[in-house]
């Protein structure tokens, strides 16, 4: 099979973009420390370009890796944690980075969990949005581009673990 790919937002679209949400959380921050919590693999990029637009100057980064899955279970019964918080985010401003929120289950049972770790303050900021695929009704507080349905690759993106290098999003076909 032959795969295809269309540059969907270009290397200078993301730069415009990262450089205006960043403004956006140092403006809505001014001088409180912060601590980025990456969602892996996907938000690894986007996490990295983003904090080195920030004004701030105290900024932690910390790292998870989930996976999620459909089911009747409440709460955080359904996030699979593979890689959690090193720190504790008690009394602290996070903000999650995550590159995509599809079906927006993980983002639903992330955040569940997050806010059960007493944060004073707990943003999303997501790269891509594709809200015509929502199945849990959640929205991200900064959201980089609204795209439509179509499965994206690249900055951090991947298809069965490739194309997460591309500087560009791109949407990938197969023929
Ligand atoms: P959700 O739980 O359905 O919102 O999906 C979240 C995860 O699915 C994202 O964090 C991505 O890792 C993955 N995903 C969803 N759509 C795409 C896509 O178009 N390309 C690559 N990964 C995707
Ligand atoms: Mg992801």
């Amino acid at each position: 099979m032959k795969e295809e790919i269309e540059i969907l937002i270009s290397e200078d679209e993301l730069n415009k973009k990262i450089e205006d949400l960043a403004n956006q959380i140092s403006e809505s921050f001014k001088d409180k420390d912060l601590t980025l919590i990456c969602v892996l693999k996907g938000g690894i990029m986007f996490m990295v370009d983003i904090a080195k637009k920030l004004k701030q100057k105290n900024i932690q980064f910390e790292f998870m890796d989930v996976s999620s899955y459909c089911g009747t279970t409440e709460s955080t019964g359904n996030l699979t944690i593979h890689k959690d918080l090193e720190c504790s985010l008690e009394n602290k401003h996070a903000i999650l980075i995550e590159d995509i929120v599809d079906s927006g289950r993980t983002l639903s049972y992330l955040k569940k969990y997050l806010e059960s770790k007493n944060p004073a303050s707990l943003k999303v900021c997501t790269l891509l949005d594709k809200p015509s695929r929502r199945i849990v009704k959640i929205e991200a507080d900064y959201v980089g581009f609204t795209i439509p349905d179509k499965f994206v690759i690249g900055y951090g993106l991947d298809y069965e673990q490739r194309y997460r290098n591309l500087p560009y999003i791109g949407v990938l076909t197969l023929k």
